[in-house]
């Protein structure tokens, strides 16, 4: 055995789901778009590291919403919930609005402060909270997650959370590992139940540690791997702006060239597939 190894990979962590919490969770009511055991994993999660703040960015019909006001409530936490949503209307049925179910189980909550329309860099800095746990729940195509990572990053404690969803989901959707690059890349304490399942493995999390800043070059670096969607203008300027102030000018000029490509690169291929496609006349 090569010493500066351990026996273990140590991250699969068996005690950490707390299955009390879905025995009472309305998880239709609430239109969740996270398996049972997904569910359980975050609460487990919350029982364990008791965040006084959370944010959570991907809301959708409020489900994961509703889930962490119910785990606060079932563990008697006094803690404030922050959910964020670039679209104001639900993305499954635009008559509703973007987390809605929440507002319909959870009326009358202090506690949850909702921001819909507008990208997380728009938002984080006004809000002057230190976060004590995350929840990442997005695109799932790279860049993603990667993005918004990096911006909450420098607004999260040191011992912190970060959770994130469809760590597996490149199983069912072509492209869809955003959410895996970043698991990989990030450094930190990293957490997973136990994988006897694909779902098992669809949700993951890690505490941040110094090596997380030290090594936060690996998540600029991974931006590099193939986007699947193209980032606009105005959603690069936003997030340039933010790099430049919290990472300096080199990472925010690295993030630029890496964004001109990345787009070029989704384009080509993209004009490429239609060519391809048949009945398609050039
Ligand atoms: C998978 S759904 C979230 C599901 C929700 N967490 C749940 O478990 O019920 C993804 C959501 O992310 C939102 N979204 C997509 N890109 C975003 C971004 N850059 N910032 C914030 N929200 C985004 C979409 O509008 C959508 O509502």
């Amino acid at each position: 055995m090569n010493q500066h190894f351990p026996m273990t990979l140590k991250i699969i962590d068996p005690d950490i789901y707390d299955s009390s919490i879905m025995e009472t969770f309305p998880a239709s009511e609430a239109a969740i778009e996270l398996s049972a055991k997904n569910c359980t994993f975050l609460a487990g999660l919350i029982r364990r590291y008791h965040p006084k703040t959370l944010l959570e960015v991907g809301v959708s019909a409020g489900g994961s919403s509703a889930l962490f006001l119910h785990i606060l409530d079932k563990l008697h936490l006094d803690s404030e919930l922050v959910s964020v949503d670039l679209r104001e209307q639900w993305t499954i049925n635009a008559k509703f609005a973007t987390g809605w179910a929440a507002k319909k189980l959870y009326p009358d909550k202090k506690n949850w402060h909702l921001y819909t329309g507008k990208f997380l860099p728009e938002i984080i800095e006004d809000l002057d909270v230190e976060f004590d746990f995350c929840f990442l729940d997005t695109v799932h195509k790279l860049p993603g997650e990667c993005l918004d990572y990096l911006v909450v990053l420098p607004f999260m404690r040191e011992g912190g959370i970060i959770a994130m969803h469809d760590t597996s989901l490149y199983y069912q959707v072509e492209n869809a590992f955003a959410t895996r690059v970043l698991f990989d890349a990030a450094v930190g304490h990293k957490i997973i139940p136990p994988q006897n399942t694909q779902s098992d493995a669809n949700i993951a999390a890690f505490q941040i540690s110094q090596d997380t800043y030290k090594y936060i070059i690996n998540i600029f670096s991974a931006l590099s791997f193939p986007w699947d969607y193209i980032v606009d203008k105005r959603q690069i300027q936003i997030y340039y702006d933010f790099f430049r102030k919290y990472y300096g000018r080199e990472a925010a000029e690295y993030f630029l060239r890496i964004s001109k490509w990345n787009n070029a690169h989704f384009l080509k291929k993209f004009r490429e597939k239609v060519a391809c496609k048949p009945g398609h006349r050039v």
